[in-house]
């Protein structure tokens, strides 16, 4: 039997949070552009030492346990930085953001980088490589066909990505990987 993902039990440890003196969230995929939780500020932030990769499978949102779609994690890259939106959140939002990022993602603490110049902790989620939901890279032709023909609960998996690709232009960040993924479904609908 395939080991469960589900990682709710794991974050369910509030300790690391609760340490912090302001609580600030990272979005970097679905939490830039579906906020569907309460928060008093938010900030365009960076990301030292990691990219975006649509390289987590997703058996809940945007495809299904038979036909997992693929979602966004972030690897590890030194030197590269991540675009991204921080919202200062109270404790009681990670019941709720639990459950949503329950597939494989685990909370991590990381520097988030503040247009100000200050670093502040940051509430990250990620699906690491050694998590069971974890589909790693693939041509992006193939990432792309993946997701083209994905849809789960929460929709197509190809909103998924040109939704975040259209609020990354908003911001004028350009990300390689995703640009490319929007464009190639794009081609593929046309
Ligand atoms: C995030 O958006 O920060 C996590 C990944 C996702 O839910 O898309």
């Amino acid at each position: 039997m395939t080991p469960s993902p589900d990682t709710r039990e794991i974050n369910a440890d509030r300790s690391d949070i609760e340490a912090l003196d302001e609580i600030w969230l990272f979005g970097y995929g679905s939490l830039i552009y579906k906020v569907d939780f309460p928060y008093t500020e938010s900030a365009p932030v960076y990301i030292t030492g990691w990219q975006r990769r649509f390289w987590q499978g997703s058996h809940d949102h945007r495809g299904t346990p038979e036909k997992p779609g693929r979602v966004l994690t972030l690897i590890e890259a030194p030197k590269q930085r991540c675009f991204g939106i921080a919202y200062r959140v109270t404790l009681d939002v990670f019941d709720h953001l639990d459950h949503r990022e329950k597939n494989g993602y685990l909370r991590s603490i990381q520097a988030l980088d503040f247009a100000d110049g200050d670093s502040r902790p940051g509430v990250v989620y990620i699906g690491q490589p050694d998590n069971p939901a974890f589909l790693g890279d693939a041509p992006i032709g193939q990432i792309a066909h993946q997701i083209f023909h994905s849809v789960g609960p929460s929709g197509p998996n190809s909103e998924y990505v040109h939704l975040l690709a259209d609020a990354l232009r908003e911001h004028d960040e350009l990300d390689e990987h995703v640009f490319e993924i929007d464009r190639l479904l794009r081609e593929m609908r046309s």
